[in-house]
C-alpha cells in the first residue's frame, strides 16, 4: 500500500464518496501521533468536531480528556479517530454504506500507525471492527487478538454522559488499558 498521511488527509478534505459530504461541514480526520502505540477509534464526529474539524472537542471530549488524565495518559501521545470522518446530521448511527464507503480511510490510518493496541469507543465502532454482535455491556474491557495489534472496547464517552455510574467502569477499561501498552512495550 503506497499512501503518505497527507495523501490521506488531502483525499478525506475532498472526499465526496457518500451524501454526509452535502450535509457536513468539515470532515475530521484522526489526530495524534503519527507514531502512537495505542489508537481510539469511535462512531462519527458530533456537531462540534463538524464545525471545528477535530475529533471529541465537545462535550464526549471533556470526558475524554478526564479519563485519559485519570489513567496518565496524554492526547499527543495517542492517534484517535472515528469510523465516519463527516457528521451524522441530527448524531444519528452510521448507516452501512456511509461505513462502507468511509473505511478505506481507516484502514489507511491503521497501515500507516501500526498501533500495537487498538480501542473501540462505543458499540458502533466495536461492532465494526471486533465482531458484528459484540455486546459492549457484556464484552467491553476484553481482549482480542489480531496478527499485528491487540484490541479491546470500552463504552463510549457520551454514554457517561448519559450515565455518570459508567464513568468508573471506563476508568477501570482504560487501567487495564495502559498495563497492556506498558506490558506489550515490555515496560
Ligand atoms: N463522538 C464521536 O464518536 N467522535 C467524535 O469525534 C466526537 C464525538
Amino acid at each position: 500500500m503506497q499512501v503518505t498521511w497527507n495523501e490521506i488527509k488531502q483525499h478525506i478534505a475532498s472526499c465526496t464518496q457518500c451524501p454526509l459530504s452535502r450535509t457536513r461541514q468539515k470532515p475530521v480526520m484522526g489526530r495524534g501521533s503519527d507514531h502512537a502505540e495505542l489508537m481510539l477509534i469511535a462512531e462519527a464526529p458530533g456537531g462540534e468536531e463538524d464545525v471545528q474539524g477535530i475529533p471529541f472537542v465537545g462535550r464526549s471530549g471533556e470526558i475524554l480528556d478526564d479519563l485519559l488524565r485519570d489513567c496518565g495518559l496524554r492526547r499527543e501521545e495517542l492517534y484517535i479517530t472515528n469510523i465516519l470522518k463527516c457528521h451524522p446530521p441530527g448524531n444519528r448511527d452510521p448507516k452501512e454504506e456511509e461505513k462502507i464507503a468511509c473505511f478505506p480511510y481507516l484502514k489507511y490510518e491503521t497501515f500507516l500507525l501500526k498501533p500495537k493496541i487498538i480501542v473501540c469507543l462505543g458499540r458502533v465502532a466495536a461492532q465494526r471492527i471486533i465482531s458484528q454482535d459484540f455486546k459492549i455491556t457484556r464484552q467491553h474491557g476484553t481482549w482480542t487478538y489480531r496478527k499485528n495489534y491487540a484490541l479491546t472496547a470500552t463504552y463510549h464517552p457520551s454514554a457517561i454522559l448519559r450515565d455518570r455510574s459508567k464513568y468508573e467502569t471506563v476508568k477501570q477499561d482504560f487501567y487495564e488499558i495502559v498495563k497492556k501498552k506498558d506490558e506489550l512495550s515490555g515496560n
